[in-house]
């Protein structure tokens, strides 16, 4: 239970330069006071994140943007009126105080509204900016129960906030409004469509030149421990034949209808069909199976429609530059 109490000491924290985890509907952040230089030090440090990753800014108000940011333009506002509070983080040209340490050093900072009652209640009373990675070590996967931050970071950080499981399960769309035109550095929940019907045009994604400014984009994140690989239900089916013992205990995650043939060494995980309800388990699952000793996780790839393409993006990120599973390995 978060009482006015719990607020008041994590708003003391804060102030006092001190860290505070807290629940948002994405993921859990890792907050610190934006407008102080030793608090920004100590989430980088925290995290083992390289210092120019930017961070993103959470505001409780539409008001606080001109704090943070300048040349808003309609759209951005138009933007943030149809999903703040929500997942959603508009990247804006920045203020001229801002410090460079939460921009990575760049001429823009990104802002957010989180949907959770314990972020909004610690947002009113801080009343100011808190800057909030995910609240996981660099390149593992966010955490989206308080028992995963305190698995995270457990000294590190000075107050953990428990709301309980985030209700999307994946990071904000991040979309970068500093431009003429909207484009988007990484997927999330909120889609490419939805964002297009308040725009009134479509929506691209960055490439992956303009993907550099969204560190998260373009490298290894999001991970497990263990070696993870990504493919179709019939690469699961033959990789299985063709396993040797060595290879076992092994993980299945899939998500469709599907009988697979009964093996010792292979486990199965049956994810949701709905890409809400695939988003929600997915950090959680993944969390939990790498506990639990297997050689390898093999993840069902997820379909080629829009509503998927966060979900898509982060199982790219999972599967990427950790051992592989040899798809034809032998003794
Ligand atoms: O849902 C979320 O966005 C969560 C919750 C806690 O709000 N936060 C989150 O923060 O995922 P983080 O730091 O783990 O990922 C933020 C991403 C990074 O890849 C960073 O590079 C990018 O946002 N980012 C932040 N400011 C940016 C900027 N000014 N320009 C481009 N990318 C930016
Ligand atoms: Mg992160």
């Amino acid at each position: 239970m978060i009482t006015p109490e719990n607020i008041a000491k994590a708003v003391q924290i804060l102030k006092q330069g001190g860290l505070v985890a807290f629940p948002t509907e994405t993921v859990y952040g890792l907050g610190a006071d934006a407008t102080n230089p030793s608090a920004i030090a100590k989430v980088f440090s925290a995290k083992g994140r390289p210092a120019h990753h930017p961070l993103i800014v959470h505001i409780a108000e539409v008001s606080q943007l001109n704090d943070w940011a300048v040349d808003i333009s309609a759209d951005a506002l138009k933007l943030a009126k149809a999903f703040w509070p929500g997942p959603l983080t508009l990247v804006l040209k920045k203020q001229n105080q801002v410090l460079n340490s939460v921009t990575g050093e760049q001429d823009t900072i990104g802002l957010r509204i989180p949907n959770h009652p314990i972020a909004q209640a610690l947002l009113e009373a801080f009343a100011g900016g808190l800057a909030a990675p995910s609240a996981n070590r660099f390149t593992h996967i966010s955490p989206t129960t308080a028992e995963a931050v305190q698995e995270e970071l457990s000294t590190k950080v000075d107050m953990i906030l428990d709301g309980g499981q985030c209700a999307v399960g994946l990071e904000s769309t991040i979309l970068d409004m500093s431009g003429a035109k909207a484009k988007i550095l990484r997927p999330g929940m909120i889609s490419a469509e939805a964002l297009a019907r308040v725009l009134g045009y479509d929506v691209s994604f960055a490439d992956a030149q303009e993907t550099t400014r969204a560190p998260g984009m373009h490298r290894l994140h999001y991970a497990p421990k263990t070696s993870t690989q990504v493919c179709s239900l019939e690469q699961i089916k033959s990789e299985i034949q063709t396993m040797n013992n060595a290879e076992f205990p092994i993980v299945c995650v899939l998500h469709s209808e599907t009988h697979l043939p009964h093996h010792d060494g292979v486990h199965y995980i049956k994810m949701q069909r709905q890409p809400e309800l695939y988003a929600h388990d997915l950090y959680r699952t993944l969390r939990l199976l790498d506990q639990q000793g297997f050689q390898h996780i093999l993840i069902e790839s997820v379909p080629e429609e829009k509503e998927w393409d966060a979900i898509r993006d982060r199982l790219s990120k999972a599967s990427q530059s950790r051992p592989q599973v040899h798809l034809t390995s032998k003794l």
